[in-house]
């Protein structure tokens, strides 16, 4: 074999990845010439799968030929549409397919089990984050805490990496959250940092806030379809995520939920209802009475959009058909090389933000350009100017996340080729 930072070897990878033959399951966006982008922004808006379009193309089919009749009799019948996505979903995250369903968007779903799970009280009342939390989520808790009566200033625990860190430790964490004991009604925590890439571990987590005597909710926006989840053994009491990141079903796409099944046929936990929460056997009974589906289902209000199911359905089969834990082992191995390039031919002007352990990280990498975040943010623009999309999060970090189901290694070679040609630029500016 060739030596490990040249093309050839990179190559050479490729060509003996058993799931490159993915990347042809993928339309993949070119530049002006025609020429594939280096595409690293999964972490973002994933790709589109080939199949999307025929998924999306049959259903609007059925509904020229079928009409209203399509409910029941199309294909996929739409009244069961969303149910082929659930086994899929269970998969994903290591759950019970009852656990999970494939509803809405990711922050209307927060806001849906907060419904259900954030339940203060004079005594219990503060909901644990982490500072720096996706703004969304961040808006929402604040709101709830609101909604309910309570003030942010003392509701709210957002909790910092140490001064001068990036990343939070676990110890930090659990002494956080034994700190507010039995003020604390909630912990939301991400699966995966959207900003560092920094993975939490579920289980952990979970526990500290158990033994608290709080609900643990999870945003796995950045987790699902990345790393490999257990969702259902973590002990986890819900959880949410999107479906446009790594799982490929398009901007906006449909998102999820989890409710651990001790839930399951809790029919005292309040929640919002809406018809499509409803038993399925009466639903079209149309009675007066909610009586919720036992599981995740029960969490439902209407009934699903079929086309944005479509594209949905496309990706996790291809998911089901690579295996998350095969592309969990290829994106160890692929960020493992991006990490190896950028520590080896970059030391000095380059930090990697992320940690570096993989058990700490999924595909992304967090890189902070050493010059500043002046010199960072043009370095970054160059970057997409040459075909390599990756982005930019304020205040100074690039983030790139090489996707095992579509990337390379001969990509993230060229990657940090160009990322190596445009700091000897800026440094000679
Ligand atoms: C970590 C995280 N949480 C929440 C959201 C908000 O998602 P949505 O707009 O789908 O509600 C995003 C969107 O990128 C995200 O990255």
């Amino acid at each position: 074999m060739s030596e490990w930072f040249t093309l050839a070897y990179a190559e050479e990878r490729d060509r003996a990845d058993p799931l490159g033959a993915f990347r042809d399951e993928f339309h993949l966006p070119t530049d002006a010439s025609g020429r594939p982008l280096i595409y690293f922004a999964g972490h973002s808006l994933g790709l589109e799968p080939k199949s999307a379009a025929r998924l999306i193309r049959e259903e609007l089919e059925e509904w020229s030929r079928r009409g209203v009749l399509g409910h029941e009799t199309a294909r996929r019948p739409w009244v069961r549409y969303h149910e082929q996505l659930t086994a899929y979903a269970a998969e994903l995250t290591g759950a019970e397919p009852h656990e999970v369903v494939n509803m809405n968007s990711l922050t209307v779903n927060l806001h849906l089990l907060m419904v259900s799970f954030y339940r203060p009280t004079q005594k219990r009342w503060r909901i644990l984050i982490e500072h720096g939390a996706f703004p969304s989520d961040r808006y929402a808790v604040e709101s709830q805490i609101r909604f309910h009566g309570f003030d942010p200033a003392d509701g709210l625990i957002e909790l910092a990496p140490r001064p001068g860190e990036d990343l939070l430790r676990a110890e930090d964490i659990a002494a956080a959250i034994e700190r507010a004991g039995d003020t604390l009604a909630l912990v939301l925590f991400p699966g995966v940092q959207y900003r560092t890439g920094q993975v939490f571990d579920l289980d952990v987590i979970t526990a500290a806030t158990h033994r608290a005597g709080a609900v643990a909710g999870f945003d796995l926006a950045h987790a699902i379809g990345n790393v490999e989840l257990g969702l259902h053994a973590s002990g986890a009491d819900f959880a949410v995520w999107c479906g446009y990141k790594y799982l490929n079903a398009g901007p906006g796409a449909l998102a999820g939920a989890f409710v651990h099944e001790r839930y399951a046929d809790s029919l005292e936990l309040p929640r919002f209802a809406g018809w499509w929460g409803h038993d399925k056997a009466t639903r079209f009974l149309m009675g007066p009475e909610f009586r919720p589906i036992p599981g995740a289902e029960g969490w439902q209000l209407s009934n699903p959009p079929i086309f944005a199911a479509a594209p949905l359905l496309a990706s996790l089969e291809i998911f089901h058909r690579a295996r998350l834990e095969r592309l969990r082992a290829k994106s160890i191995e692929l960020t493992g090389y991006l990490a190896r390039l950028v520590q080896t031919l970059l030391a000095g002007s380059v930090k990697i933000v992320t940690p570096l352990e993989p058990a700490g990280r999924g595909s992304q990498l967090s890189l902070r350009v050493l010059a500043g975040p002046t010199a960072g943010r043009r370095i970054f623009q160059a970057l997409e100017a040459a075909g390599a999309i990756c982005d930019w999060r304020e205040p100074d970090l690039i983030r790139v996340a090489p996707a095992p189901l579509y990337n390379g290694y001969a990509e993230v070679l060229r990657f940090v080729d160009l990322l190596d040609r445009f700091l000897t630029e800026a440094a000679s500016a």
